[in-house]
């Protein structure tokens, strides 16, 4: 099993671009199934989430043309079956994003139920309430959601609580084939969200108030294919920034939307860092030794996001002075804590607060990857660490992280992959 090798203590300095958003790719991949003819998706990021979501649509008989810029063709019209099988769908809980198009288009779907997860038990009750309410007859048995729907759906009102991204693109995506109006209150707000109804308003969906907490879709008989290229990822590029407010250094990440990331710019100017932008990239610089410790709560977009609180206690547990860091949005978002204290971090755990007390330095030490941004909250310790780290699990990164060895290199790293 592969493991990151990090030897810490190096500022980092260099230009490095970002890789397409995991979070837009999965939602606008499913979106394929809507189409009466192929959809052309840009700028995919080589994932293994992605790779993963082209399997289940390959799986389904779904024609999958990847070219060699990470470019896909999908056509589903070649559909064979509307089964997301357990194999593939415990892998990748986002696979629940199949559901809503499958019951729009071919009034069937049968979904395993995503498992567990290590940051929390994230049940999929909110999609499949909402399905339910357009219309959909589903059954959970066996491990399985089986939903039909007589006809089509039908749009009606649908009230979130709590805020759900991939619930809120679900319904879209549902409701863009579905027969009338389909109003969704308290929406997630996510730039993902925006993404993906800009892809699908490309097909010819009547989409209004995306990035807004109320979208209006007026459903429409049929989508056609288009080409569209993924946003930036802009939690990507929010931990290669966090990165260098915690080592020192001077970077530049091209293809970032900072129109996107303004919490993260906020709390990052808190700890000291000073950050240049235009529209399409973010220059940060930070001359100061260590980090101000700052504090945050996480919440749904605009707020400050959860996939950016690991990183932050990395960053805090190294500053100067004393923070909190409280997560709100999904109940075990802490593993990290364990981790970062094995090097010396100075970490309380107060229910969904992590009462940190900065120090000088921590110490290179072996730790394990125990999710996505766990991860790379533990490659962002290693890089500051006196001495070298070894991570392992490092699968769960290679999830949300386009060659991230290879990045941090360009930037002086010294970071390599062992098996
Ligand atoms: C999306 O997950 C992202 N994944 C997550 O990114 C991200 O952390 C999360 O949104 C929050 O921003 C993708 O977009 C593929 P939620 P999602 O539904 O949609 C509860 C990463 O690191 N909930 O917005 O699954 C849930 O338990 C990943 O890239 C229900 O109760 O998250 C949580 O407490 C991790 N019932 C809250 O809502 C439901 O049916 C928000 O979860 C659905 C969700």
């Amino acid at each position: 099993m592969d493991k990151l090798l990090i030897k810490g203590k190096k500022p980092l300095s260099g230009e490095i671009y970002a890789s397409g958003a995991k979070n837009s790719a999965l939602p606008i991949l499913a979106a394929s199934l809507l189409s009466d003819s192929p959809l052309t998706v840009g700028n995919l990021p080589h994932l293994n989430d992605v790779t993963t979501m082209l399997e289940l649509l390959g799986s389904m008989g779904v024609d999958v043309l990847l070219s060699d810029d990470m470019e896909v063709r999908v056509d589903a019209s070649t559909i064979k079956n509307l089964d997301a099988r357990y194999e593939l769908v415990k892998t990748m809980r986002a696979s629940i994003l199949v559901l809503g198009p499958l019951l729009a288009k071919y009034q069937k779907a049968t979904v395993a139920l995503p498992g567990g997860c290590a940051i929390g038990s994230r049940p999929v009750n909110l999609h499949i309430e909402a399905m339910r309410l357009m219309g959909a007859d589903i059954n959970i048995e066996d491990g399985y959601i089986r939903a039909s729907v007589k006809g089509r759906l039908k749009g009606t009102k649908i009230i979130f609580e709590p805020v759900s991204v991939t619930a809120t693109e679900n319904v879209i995506m549902a409701a863009t084939l579905a027969e009338g109006e389909t109003v969704i209150e308290n929406a997630a707000r996510e730039p993902e969200v925006i993404d993906l109804a800009n892809c699908l308003i490309g097909m010819g969906a009547k989409i209004k108030g995306a990035g807004t907490d109320t979208i209006v879709v007026e459903g429409v008989k049929s989508l056609k294919g288009t080409s569209f290229s993924v946003m930036p990822d802009r939690v990507e590029v929010g931990t290669y920034l966090t990165a260098v407010a915690m080592t020192g250094g001077k970077v530049k990440i091209k293809s970032a939307k900072p129109e996107y990331l303004s919490s993260v710019i906020t709390k990052l100017e808190s700890c000291g860092a000073e950050i240049e932008s235009s529209e399409d990239w973010i220059l940060i610089e930070m001359k100061k030794e260590r980090p101000i410790a700052t504090s945050l709560t996480t919440g749904p977009y605009p707020s400050f996001p959860t996939d950016m609180q690991a990183q932050f206690v990395s960053l805090n547990s190294i500053a100067k002075g004393n923070s909190t860091v409280t997560e709100t949005v999904f109940e075990n978002r802490f593993m990290h804590v364990q981790e970062i204290a094995r090097m010396g971090g100075n970490i309380t755990l107060k229910g969904n607060t992590a009462v940190i007390q900065g120090i000088s330095k921590l110490k290179g030490a072996p730790v394990m990857a125990t999710d996505l941004r766990a991860s790379a909250s533990l490659v962002l310790a290693g890089l500051v660490a006196e001495g070298s780290t070894t991570i392992d699990r490092i699968y769960h990164i290679d999830r949300g992280y386009e060659r991230i060895e290879e990045k941090l290199k360009l930037l002086g790293a010294d970071i390599e992959r062992i098996s």
